[in-house]
Order: C-alpha cells, then sequence, then structure tokens
C-alpha cells in the first residue's frame, strides 16, 4: 500500500528518479525504478498522485487552449463531432466546446481518471484503453498524450486513431499537440524548455520528438500527410491526415 502523504515537497514523487540515472541492464524506467510502478500505474494505485497528476494537466490545458484556439482555432472548423483521447478531466475539451458549441465532444481516458472527473453538460467522458479501442468521430485530439511513449506504442495507438475516422475528404484528421524538438523559434530558451522536457520524459518512458521522428511514427502508421504549427515556440500542433 503506498503512503497517502508526502513530504511537504509533493514534486519529490517526480524528482527522485533522477537518482537513478544510471540504469542496470534489467531497468525499465527511472521512474519505475524509483517507485517500483510506472508513471500510470502510479497514477490508478495513488489516489492523491492522480489527484495532482489530473489537477495539472486541466491547468495545462486551460492555459494552452485558449492559446491554440486564438492564434489557429481554424484546425476545429467543420469538425462535428471530436473525442479527446487520453484527455483527463476535460480540460481542453471544454474549452474546445465553448469555442465551438455545435461540435459533440467526448472526453476517452482511463477508469480511475473518468471516474473522478467533473460533470459537464457539453462534454461527455467515457471510460477505455486508448490502446484496445478508440470509438468513431470526425476527428480526434490528442494533447500531450503520444509524448508519453514508445514508438512501437505510438504506432499502435495511431493504427487505432486512424481506424476511428472517416478518410480525409471527409473531414477525418487527427490533431495532435506535443512538442517537437528544434521547431518553433531558434531561441535559447525554447531549446532549454526542449531539453529540459526531454529529460524529464525520458524518466517515464516517453520520448520528445524532432520532427523526422514524428514523420516516421506517422508513416509507419500509414498516414498520409501532416501539418505542423508551432505555439508559443515550445508547444506544437500538427494536424494529421489519413
Ligand atoms: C499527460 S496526460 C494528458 C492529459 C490531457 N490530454 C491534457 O493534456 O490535459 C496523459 C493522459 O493519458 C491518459 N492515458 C494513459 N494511458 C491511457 C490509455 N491506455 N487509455 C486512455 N487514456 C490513457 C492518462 O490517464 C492521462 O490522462
Amino acid at each position: 500500500m503506498l503512503p497517502r502523504t508526502y513530504t511537504p515537497a509533493q514534486s519529490v514523487v517526480g524528482l527522485r528518479p533522477y537518482g537513478f540515472l544510471i540504469l542496470d541492464e534489467h531497468s525499465t524506467s527511472l521512474f519505475k525504478k524509483a517507485h517500483s510502478l510506472n508513471f500510470w500505474e502510479m497514477a490508478e494505485q495513488d489516489d492523491t498522485y492522480n489527484q495532482i497528476l489530473n489537477n495539472a494537466m486541466v491547468s495545462d490545458s486551460n492555459f494552452l487552449t485558449d492559446i491554440i484556439l486564438r492564434e489557429c482555432g481554424d484546425v476545429f472548423l467543420g469538425i462535428n463531432s471530436l473525442i479527446d483521447v487520453g484527455g483527463g478531466h476535460g480540460g481542453a475539451a471544454r474549452a474546445i466546446v465553448n469555442a465551438f458549441p455545435q461540435m459533440k465532444c467526448t472526453v476517452l481516458d482511463l477508469p480511475h481518471v473518468i471516474a473522478e472527473a467533473p460533470s459537464d453538460v457539453h462534454v461527455s467522458f467515457i471510460s477505455g484503453d486508448m490502446f484496445k479501442y478508440i470509438p468513431p468521430a470526425n476527428a480526434l485530439f490528442l494533447k500531450w498524450v503520444f509524448h508519453d511513449w514508445g514508438d512501437e506504442d505510438c504506432v499502435k495507438l495511431l493504427k487505432n486513431c486512424k481506424e476511428a475516422i472517416p478518410p480525409r475528404d471527409a473531414g477525418g484528421k487527427v490533431i495532435i499537440v506535443d512538442m517537437v524538438v528544434g521547431s518553433g523559434l531558434n531561441e535559447i530558451v525554447t531549446r532549454e524548455t526542449h531539453v529540459l522536457y526531454d529529460l524529464f520524459i525520458m524518466c517515464v518512458e516517453g520520448i520528445e520528438r524532432e520532427e523526422f521522428e514524428w514523420k516516421r511514427i506517422f508513416m509507419e502508421a500509414g498516414f498520409g500527410d501532416y501539418k505542423i504549427i508551432s505555439v508559443l515556440g515550445v508547444r506544437s500542433v500538427i494536424e494529421l491526415y489519413p
């Protein structure tokens, strides 16, 4: 049983894995080595950690989605139904549906996340495993999801995405919000942010990808074309077409 209370600095949970930076050949991830559970298992088994994670994601989505809607909101034009895959407690979905009230917007996430999601009249919540099945929709939205996973898992997830959407000429697309290392403003602060996130995400077995690495997984999953729009210099919106 995991302890319910943490030392005063809750962030110690996230920092402790760096003490294990030298992995031996049997190790999986730094996070798992430090906590004996991977990032998602920890959230499933520890309510406090689950809440911290979901609240942090809502804060990020509240901040970023408004900027995305302002700078490149037209990526959502014409979409009738949207599923926010791995959408947590729906921070992004709520902002999108406020801007596009005619859109049917659904959040798909794991059962322990959906169980604590606040109810909302405009956004529906469904629990499921995105690696098993994604229900059909006009378009899918995945914010800060792919960077959590290695290439093999991403290709599997992308193939499920492709199954869920119609062809491009019928409006099908996947909208990804993540980092594209090396894109955006070529400023020291952008490069430092990318490196910092790369270090963080390595700890949970994820990858911050450069464009050629994104392209490789897109093509391997059978997608035809993509477009990258840089937001704030450090994050990107990727429109991906079947
Ligand atoms: C980094 S969070 C991003 C949350 C949200 N998209 C955002 O940006 O605010 C990743 C999300 O993926 C969800 N997730 C992880 N594995 C999943 C799976 N197999 N099926 C569905 N959701 C999953 C997590 O529960 C978490 O909510």
